[in-house]
């Protein structure tokens, strides 16, 4: 198949490419509601790393002349670095990424550009463009989860024997160690980890040739394309590739629950950092001061984390609205897609990676936990665990110590200044058991189980989570790795 630029049909310089059949001007605000070149060119670097692999797959299977392939390929990495720099010009008029790429081509190799689009859709085009999106960003976003677990596994190992209070209700309830309690936040990062692993396995066929909804007469290879892009295989019905957002939405899900987890972490993080609890000072680099009070450390990053979750649900949830009840195929709805999408990842990311620094950076007071240990009888359980290995019935010991608590808050007093010689004579028990129950290291000894916070433990599950988050950047990398239509591109 040969090609010359034919003088007596110059290229279109209309900048609808679709504006062969219509004859009245659209309505002013038609542009301005239909394009989304103003979020969507962020999808540039996908769309020609899509483009490059279909033309190649055209160019195999004889549709596309070689030099026409050879001429696209150059136009798209012209295309690519001008980007890059940043010296695209996109045009609302030109609508989405996707015009406004294939017209820049048009205008800059003329005839060759016009055959890019054979056999081959918008909407299988966009498919396509996303998943290569979710793809890089999924994979950044795990290295991202990786780091912040890696800092939790150091900081959980180094303070694997500092006793803290623990809670529930937030109100001091057993000791664990501040090694144990920063090792749980890794194990729900780790889910997170694992979540999009999962996703990213899920959503790894490629939707390019499944066309406009219902694929092509022409004579493509779905399969090589597939290839070029890296993806295991194809997707398997062309009206659900082109409507199927459902990997959006499993990435925005996950978004909100990782958002969740941090909100957490951020939680405490403002009340450790309070004069009230003063468990932890956070360095400057991550409080802010106040334009009045001018003593103000304000633990600004610990609260947008909290503040910038409830943004994200908001996202996932306006993607599942937009998507609610749409028929198939694509239909224009599926455009208000990207914007949840690019802030609900843009945000994770930039809160995974705070969150990371913040913590590494911040100052744990032992003092602080220590003393918060003597007030609010932590070791009410450890007596009466005392009192079950002397034979008696726990609901009975559970009693008695209740009982021991009430008389200690009526008389202002705790059980360390009470003394282990007084309890044991009122629980009628040894007290060299009593004196043992009364220390804070020995209960956490005692706590010699798996998940349980003796120190021993708390170590070995921070190298654990460490091996972890170690795989976790392997499977990012693996990710990442360029696929074949990339390294076309950037030969
Ligand atoms: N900008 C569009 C989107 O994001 C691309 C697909 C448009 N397809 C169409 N048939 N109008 O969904």
């Amino acid at each position: 198949m040969m090609t010359t630029a034919n003088p007596a049909h110059p290229p279109k310089t209309s900048d609808r490419l679709w504006g062969g059949g219509y004859d009245e001007a659209t309505h002013p605000l038609v542009q301005q509601l239909n394009a989304s070149i103003g979020f969507d060119c962020r999808l540039a670097v996908f769309d020609i790393i899509g483009s490059v692999a279909h033309a190649t797959m055209l160019r195999d299977q004889g549709i596309l002349p070689a030099a026409d392939h050879v001429a696209i390929v150059a136009g798209l990495q012209g295309i690519l670095a001008d980007v890059e720099a940043g010296r695209f010009v996109w045009s609302v008029a030109r609508e989405d990424v996707h015009m406004n790429i294939e017209a820049e081509l048009r205008d800059r190799i003329g005839d060759p550009a016009g055959r890019l689009h054979t056999a081959r859709s918008r909407n299988d085009q966009v498919a396509l463009d996303e998943r290569l999106y979710l793809r890089a960003t999924l994979a950044t976003i795990i290295s991202d989860l990786a780091r912040l677990v890696d800092v939790l596994s150091d900081l959980g190992r180094r303070y694997a024997a500092w006793p803290m209070p623990g809670y529930t209700h937030l109100q001091r309830a057993q000791p664990v160690t501040l090694g144990h309690h920063l090792l749980a936040h890794a194990e729900a990062f780790l889910r997170d980890g694992s979540r999009l692993c999962d996703l990213l396995v899920r959503m790894d066929a490629c939707p390019l040739g499944s066309g406009a909804l219902a694929g092509t007469t022409l004579p493509i290879d779905r399969a090589k394309t597939a290839q070029l892009l890296g993806f295991a295989g194809v997707t398997h019905n062309s009206l659900d590739a082109v409507a199927d957002r459902d990997h959006l939405v499993e990435a925005l899900a996950a978004a909100s629950l990782g958002m969740l987890h941090l909100s957490r972490i951020g939680e405490e993080l403002v009340l450790f950092s309070t004069a009230e609890f003063g468990f932890v000072r956070l360095t400057d680099a991550f409080t802010t001061g106040s334009s009045l009070m001018p003593q103000k450390k304000n633990p600004d990053m610990a609260e947008l984390l909290r503040g910038k979750s409830g943004r994200v649900v908001g996202d996932l949830v306006g993607l599942l609205v937009a998507l609610k009840g749409l028929p198939l195929a694509y239909n224009k709805d599926l455009q208000e897609d990207k914007e949840p999408l690019f802030d609900a990842l843009d945000t994770w990311a930039a809160c995974l990676q705070v969150t990371a620094d913040m913590l590494a950076a911040a100052r744990w007071n032992r003092q602080g936990l220590l003393e918060a240990l003597d007030r609010g009888f932590l070791l009410a359980t450890d007596l009466a665990d005392e009192l079950v290995r002397c034979g008696v019935p726990f609901r009975t010991a559970h009693e008695q110590i209740a009982e021991l608590v009430a008389d200690c808050v009526r008389h202002r007093t705790t059980f360390a200044a009470m003394g282990p010689a007084a309890i044991a004579q009122r629980l009628g028990v040894p007290q060299a058991g009593i004196a043992l129950a009364l220390d804070v290291e020995h209960s956490l000894a005692l706590r010699d189980l798996p998940g349980a916070p003796h120190p021993k433990r708390v170590r070995a599950e921070g190298v654990r989570t460490r091996r972890l988050a170690a795989k976790l950047q392997q499977q990012a990398a693996r990710w990442l790795a360029p696929c074949p239509a990339e390294g076309m591109l950037r030969a």
